[in-house]
């Protein structure tokens, strides 16, 4: 950038401060325990893809076996280069001062085989040197055990629709808690599994690629949980009382909003609810399967000719087990749907079907701002979700561990993230202030522009804008790094603010 531009961009970001000021975003200071920061993941801007004894994950094997699944068939294979510069990354959370930095554990970096019989002291020392750095600027990580880079061998062994996976990925969990439990307090097991198992085992847009509409998601769920409540117990048994920190799994849902008032579309919303994030969430945090998701996949299994329902079932003993594993509630969130109904429980049998067994459909409304349709601009949908989970889930803390904008150009003057963000952190100070509901801190997905899975470069959502023509792939912030280092320093998001 020539002086001249940069100049101009300082005025904007000026200029940005007073648009933001003269909203009318909530007036109250973020608590002073709030924790700000940034999220990332390590397929997404690690690159290094077989460096340093690096085994093959499934987004490995997935981009390069069908490159053609992805935008301009592009890959992870190198992306940001965090791999090598990291230095950057910390350097730019200094300059955002953050006070976490949420990011996720390549499983084949550290455990090439993705079993335990072999560590990769290189992977083990870049993350060792990684955490060191973050404590030593003051900053804390947040990781992820598992952020969708399942080693390679274990997708060729069926990946989530096979339950061994519960006790490798106990296994590896065991590992990182030996490995850097001594610098890594706050625990993430697994992200999003509602994505995963949606987009990865039913529809097959994302990797591992099934379509599987009848059993997948349902098989795919029954191993997140598992998996999820096995490195739980791990950390609560072997490593809680000397390491002292904390561990939940983060899910994800948009707000399902009732297209109308009636009995029908009222009801449907709730169902959708239960099909996207109870299926997850109420036998972590209530014991087994929602009753409503119980109730229509048996009911529509038998109808269809299965001797069972295709939802499996939880032994008491296994339920017992996976129930209470949360330290507190972490979501990612994005959106809001309008919900409405569309078949009853016994219509349209036929086909096995996720989206048949819910009976609901779904559409935004056309006035909500949205530049890539999937993330919109709603932030009265962003505070009944967090309603909704607090009274579904016995009032958790909670955790927001991804909300960010997507765009198609990654533009440096990026208002419309700034005003997504604000009117988002304000929705979180109503939770706070006006509905009495426990919020720990709120993250950015995401730092810097990366490699967004099925849509490889082609939507950016950093706080930085990555040129990734650059061979050092250049980091440059975008007015929103500027804005939100505002927020974080003066914890309010306005000029002033009331305690
Ligand atoms: C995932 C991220 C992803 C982001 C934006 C979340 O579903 O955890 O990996 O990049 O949303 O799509």
């Amino acid at each position: 950038m020539s002086s001249k531009d940069l100049k101009m961009f300082r005025v904007i970001v000026l200029l940005s401060f007073l648009v933001i000021r003269a909203s009318s975003l909530n007036n109250h200071s973020f608590p002073n325990n709030f924790m700000f920061g940034v999220a990332t993941a390590s397929y997404q801007i690690e690159g290094g893809w077989d460096a340093d004894g690096k085994g093959e994950n499934m987004w490995d094997w997935w981009t390069h076996t069908f490159p053609e699944k992805i935008s301009n068939r592009y890959s992870g294979d190198v992306t940001c280069d965090s791999y090598h510069l990291w230095r950057d990354d910390v350097e730019m959370l200094k300059h955002l001062g953050v006070n976490h930095y949420r990011l996720s554990i390549s499983w084949s970096r550290v455990l090439p085989e993705g079993t335990t019989n072999y560590v990769n002291q290189k992977g083990v020392e870049y993350y060792r040197n990684l955490f060191q750095a973050l404590l030593d600027n003051g900053i804390t990580p947040l990781v992820t055990i598992y952020h969708w880079d399942l080693p390679q061998p274990f997708n060729e062994l069926g990946g989530w629709m096979n339950p061994l996976i519960v006790d490798y990925l106990g296994d590896y969990a065991r590992v990182c808690f030996q490995l850097f439990g001594d610098l890594v307090k706050n625990w993430i097991t697994i992200n999003e599994p509602q994505t995963t198992c949606l987009q990865g085992y039913t529809q097959g847009y994302k990797a591992p690629g099934y379509a599987n509409e009848g059993e997948g998601i349902y098989l795919c769920a029954y191993t997140h949980v598992l998996a999820h409540a096995r490195a739980y117990h791990i950390y609560d048994e072997e490593f809680r009382a000397l390491q002292n920190g904390t561990i939940s799994i983060v899910l994800d849902s948009s707000w399902s909003e009732p297209a109308s008032d009636s009995d029908k579309d009222l009801e449907a919303a709730e169902t959708q609810m239960e099909f996207i994030l109870g299926l997850y969430a109420n036998p972590i945090y209530n014991g087994n399967w929602p009753r409503v998701v119980i109730d229509r996949v048996g009911t529509r299994s038998l109808l269809e000719g299965y001797s069972k329902s295709r939802l499996p079932e939880f032994t008491q003993e296994q339920i017992d087990y996976v129930k209470g594993t949360y330290d507190f509630f972490a979501l990612n969130t994005y959106a809001t749907n309008l919900i409405y109904h569309q078949i009853d429980v016994n219509q349209s049998i036929g086909k096995a079907s996720y989206f048949l067994d819910s009976g609901t459909g779904s559409k935004t409304d056309p006035s909500w701002k949205t530049v890539v349709g999937w993330v919109n601009d709603v932030p009265w949908g962003f505070r009944k979700l967090l309603n909704w989970v607090s009274e579904h889930y016995k009032r958790p803390d909670i955790f927001i561990t991804e909300n960010g904008w997507s765009d198609y150009t990654g533009e440096l003057n990026d208002q419309d993230r700034i005003e997504y963000i604000g009117n988002y952190l304000s929705a979180i100070l109503d939770a706070i202030y006006e509905d009495g509901i426990n919020i720990l801190g709120y993250t950015v997905w995401t730092l810097m522009d990366n490699f967004e899975w099925q849509v490889g470069y082609s939507q950016k959502m950093g706080l930085y804008y990555v040129d990734f023509d650059s061979p050092n792939r250049t980091r440059t912030p975008k007015a929103s790094a500027e804005w939100f280092a505002g927020v974080i320093r003066g914890r309010c998001l306005l000029d002033q603010c009331e305690n």
